[in-house]
């Protein structure tokens, strides 16, 4: 097979990785692609959100499956613009797409097909917004209805701090047409979650669940960025809880979405909040996660090649993904500053490592000449496979100082709560 990534992150790193291992692959291509994925792939000078291109060199090079890694080109259509061509593609339709695209669309969604979620108020306007915050308690959560590259999310402990954002999404138009609609959300509380699965419409297949560390600094302090860090197992979701969120979130939702002419394929990431009251959904997001995909890879067993085509063809059957037993871990070096203001080539050094339990994925790297520069906030990912999440989580902070560049950072306790919750609860 000839298959073709589209995107250019740790995430799609970690994709090109895991089908360099498939024996039905035998060219893969990434568009745009980084300098670590220039080592297993061709990278094509191609954007991700320009489809038509896209589908062009899709159609020239007789690409047999593409799988798209970020959400924007999925919400422009891409899919439907493969499928019209009759080029297969790993990936849900626009309209499917809208479940991350649209947070009112999503909200009102789960609304209707009684998905357990936060209660949420639809505004248009500041005034609508302060009312509705009136009748929320703080802190409450504000969400931007569009796509807003991860920004579109705040979390405000009083009055003054939520007029200070709605000044900025409805006076000073921040985030433009993303922000027509908002949503003023109840804040919940407890342990996130990120729970995928792969579906083609009809029947679907659990990934592995993997925690995601959002928030930039230390002890969870600090804005909230694209991920800082992951791993799996989860460790805070028991099989218990796993069962009842594919029966009362995930099997509502690919049902719902199949009844309401929108049938999802692709893979669906839920991130949950385990509430004292139970999973609730936090978000939809139509595509895999970033970093989860780094260490969901890491513990995969099948043939990612074999499994996405299944899915594009609508063909996934019974199949049950394997995972390797061993835990998985992954810590996001950034540049300092992320994700707000950051610089931008800064030379990336790494030095050899010599653990093969370690996997270096790059995240927002290009090559220019002998040098390797970042071009975007979250620079390299570190990730290692090992018996427990303690040694993994060992081996990839052994390996962190040899990424080496001006302004490196990253967060020191990837993990670490997670293993001292499993630890009290061994202990009660
Ligand atoms: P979202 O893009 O909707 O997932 O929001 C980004 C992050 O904001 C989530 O991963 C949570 O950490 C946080 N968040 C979103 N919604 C809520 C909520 N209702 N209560 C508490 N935290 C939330
Ligand atoms: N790591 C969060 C996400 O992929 O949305």
């Amino acid at each position: 097979m000839r298959v073709l990534v589209v995107g250019q992150g740790g995430r799609e790193h970690a994709l090109c990785w895991k089908l360099k291992q498939s024996p039905l692959v035998r060219e893969i291509y990434a568009a745009p692609g980084n300098a670590g994925i220039a080592s297993i792939a061709d990278c094509v000078p191609i954007g991700v959100a320009d489809i038509i291109e896209l589908a062009d060199f899709a159609d020239k090079l007789k690409i047999d499956l593409t799988i798209v890694g970020p959400e924007l080109p999925l919400t422009l259509g891409i899919v439907d613009e493969f499928q019209k061509r009759g080029l297969c593609i790993f990936g849900p339709t626009r309209l499917a797409a809208e479940l991350e695209g649209s947070k009112v669309f999503s909200k009102e969604f789960m609304r209707k097909y009684n998905v357990p979620t936060a209660e949420a108020i639809a505004c248009t306007s500041a005034d609508e917004a302060r009312d509705a915050l009136k009748r929320m308690k703080y802190p409450a959560v504000i969400k931007v209805d569009g796509l807003a590259a991860g920004k579109g999310v705040v979390i405000v402990q009083s009055k003054a701090e939520a007029d200070e954002y709605l000044q900025m999404v409805f006076d000073d138009k921040k985030f433009g047409n993303a922000a027509d609609r908002i949503l003023i959300e109840e804040f919940l509380t407890g342990e996130e979650v990120s729970f995928l699965v792969l579906s083609d419409g009809k029947r679907v297949a659990p990934l592995a669940p993997a925690k995601d560390y959002k928030k930039a600094l230390d002890g969870e302090t600090g804005p909230n960025t694209g991920g800082m860090g992951a791993h799996s197992p989860a460790v805070v979701l028991s099989g218990e809880t796993a069962a009842v969120v594919m029966k009362s979130i995930v099997m509502p939702t690919i049902q719902g979405m199949a009844s309401e002419g929108r049938m999802y394929s692709g893979v669906l990431y839920i991130g949950l909040m385990l509430t004292a009251d139970g999973p609730k959904v936090l978000e939809y997001n139509c595509r895999f996660g970033d970093p989860e995909t780094q260490v969901q890879m890491l513990r995969l067993e099948d043939d990612l090649a074999d499994v996405c085509l299944k899915v594009a063809q609508g063909n996934l059957g019974d199949t049950k993904l394997t995972w390797r037993k061993e835990a998985a871990a992954c810590v996001v070096v950034a540049v300092d500053g992320y994700p707000d203001e950051y610089p931008k080539g800064q030379e990336v050094e790494i030095d050899p490592i010599s653990d093969d339990a370690v996997v270096v994925f790059h995240a927002g790297t290009v090559r220019r000449g002998a040098k390797i520069i970042n071009v975007a906030g979250r620079v390299i990912n570190v990730c290692a496979r090992a018996a427990t999440l303690s040694e993994a989580l060992a081996k990839v902070y052994e390996a962190v100082p040899k990424i080496r560049f001006a302004g490196a950072r990253y967060r020191h306790d990837i993990g670490w709560r997670a293993l001292e919750q499993r630890k009290q609860a061994a202990a009660e």
